[in-house]
């Protein structure tokens, strides 16, 4: 079953669109066995909330993928939740084949790559990884960030036709013709998401972040079309992150 479906059947039954990103500040090296403990309190805590979770370079630089990370992916899939890894795979071919060969090795169901590099010798190879082992690929299409605009929000000009368009509107384009899993479209950017759904409808999911610390809100990005919302900050500083995800999964039920 492809990435796309167990997402969504996740979700299904856990009654949750949030995707929780376990994020957490720097911490000196030798407390990395209390960052680990902090990880999982929070993924204990909240999973009943949550139907995936995405884990970055918050975790993998300090805890390492195959020690503390697999611990957290095992967990995360006993508990009935996905495992993303937001690696924003961005380098030549062969390269990017190892990368995710390490991250599915590692138990991750799907990595999110950066479409800027294109698809011959760029990201080609790792499609071709991850339907030999049926996991996903989401696609970058506008970033969270004030500065996404620099690159993602450029005017391009088609290099055959001459056609002009926007950055992320060919991402778009190109992740229906690439076979993406998802999209991921900063939930800062409502309007973006509105025009990156009219490309993609009800084929590829939008995964939007920046909720909350960055300024965005649930019921804007889901509105405009987000399908799935990812969520850091928000839940995993929160005082109490539990209450956090509840409240937060809450309100977004009663959007539906
Ligand atoms: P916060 O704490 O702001 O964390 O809720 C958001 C999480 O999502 C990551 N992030 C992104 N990932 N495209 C991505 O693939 C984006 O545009 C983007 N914006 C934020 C961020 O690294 C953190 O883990």
């Amino acid at each position: 079953m492809s990435f796309k479906i167990r997402m969504e059947e996740t979700a299904k039954r856990k009654e949750s669109r949030i995707v929780l990103a376990l994020d957490f500040p720097f911490q000196s090296p030798e407390n990395r066995r209390n960052l680990l403990a902090k990880a999982q309190d929070v993924l204990e805590s909240v999973h009943p909330y949550v139907c995936a979770v995405k884990i970055n370079h918050h975790l993998i630089l300090p805890l390492g993928t195959f020690d503390g990370v697999q611990t957290l992916i095992k967990r995360t899939h006993e508990e009935g939740l996905l495992a993303i890894m937001d690696c924003k795979v961005n380098d030549i071919g062969t390269t990017n084949q190892v990368i995710s060969e390490y991250y599915y090795a590692d138990g991750f169901d799907a990595l999110i790559a950066n479409p800027f590099i294109g698809w011959e010798e760029g990201l080609k190879p790792i499609f071709d990884v991850a339907h030999k082992l049926q996991r996903g690929i989401i696609l970058l299409a506008y970033m969270s960030h004030k500065g996404a605009n620099e690159g993602y929000g450029q005017t391009i000009c088609d290099a055959e036709t001459g056609a002009k368009t926007l950055q992320y509107i060919c991402f778009a384009k190109k992740a229906l013709d690439w076979d993406a899993d998802g999209a991921v479209v900063g939930a800062t950017y409502p309007e973006k998401i509105r025009q990156i759904h009219e490309i993609l409808r009800e084929k590829i999911p939008i995964y939007a972040p920046g909720i909350g610390a960055q300024g965005g809100t649930a019921e804007a990005a889901l509105e405009a079309g987000a399908r799935y919302l990812i969520v850091g900050r928000e839940i995993t500083l929160a005082k109490n992150p539990v209450e956090a995800a509840a409240k937060l999964a809450a309100s977004i039920k009663r959007m539906k």
